[in-house]
């Protein structure tokens, strides 16, 4: 996607050797109009997919989920990563280890909220090492729901969540690939969309 990719030139910065800073229009501030496009060259590439849900992680997964969402005309569904006083119903979870944060963390949603026939996009900002993608694929799996496929704002490509995602079988469509890191300018390698 070539305004997303002329967005990363303009405004990301790389942090260190691996971490690409995007805070002024997706993992912080919000550029809507950007989102909006998102939303719609996801929503074209699953147009006849028959998508019946959009399910990300909060936090920022939130704000791409819910534009594609919105271009679909299905709901979206966030994986919460606290249990609250509210969560009375059957909860099917997953434990995501962060290799950013080196702590493992248990997502859930309510059983009630995904059925046998969803055929669901799952949604995400960052692709790294693809434990959010792979926790939520097992929690969709336990609820038989099918999942068709991944979509993800930015993958970095150097890092190995794309290969254990696509180890699944399920497909994955990155709007910007990074292949690394040069210098403190980002690499990019062929896009999905
Ligand atoms: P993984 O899910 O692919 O295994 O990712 P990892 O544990 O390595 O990353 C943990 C968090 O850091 C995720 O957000 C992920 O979206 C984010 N992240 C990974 N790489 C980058 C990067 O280069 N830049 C930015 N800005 N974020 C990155 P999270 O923990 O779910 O947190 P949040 O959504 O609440 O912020
Ligand atoms: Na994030
Ligand atoms: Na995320």
């Amino acid at each position: 996607m070539e305004e997303l990719v002329a967005r990363i030139k303009q405004d990301g910065t790389v942090l260190g050797d691996d971490i690409l800073k995007v805070d002024s229009f997706l993992t912080h501030q919000v550029d809507p109009k950007l989102m909006r496009q998102i939303g719609r060259v996801f929503a074209a590439k699953f147009a006849d997919a028959g998508i019946t849900k959009v399910v990300t992680i909060e936090a920022s997964g939130n704000v791409p989920a819910a534009y594609v969402a919105e271009a679909l005309d299905v709901p979206m569904i966030f994986a919460k990563k606290a249990k609250n006083v509210t969560m009375t119903d059957e909860l099917l979870t997953a434990d995501v280890y962060s290799f950013t944060k080196k702590i493992t963390s248990t997502v859930q949603i309510s059983r009630k909220f995904l059925l046998e026939t969803d055929k669901v996009l799952v949604i995400d900002d960052f692709l790294a090492n693809g434990q959010a993608a792979l926790g939520l694929i097992k929690i969709l799996h336990e609820a038989g729901a099918q999942v068709a496929g991944i979509g993800i704002v930015i993958e970095k490509s150097f890092q190995t969540g794309r290969g254990l995602v696509e180890e699944t079988g399920i497909p994955v469509f990155s709007l910007a690939r990074i292949a690394g890191f040069d210098a403190g300018e980002v690499v990019f390698a062929e896009a999905d969309l």
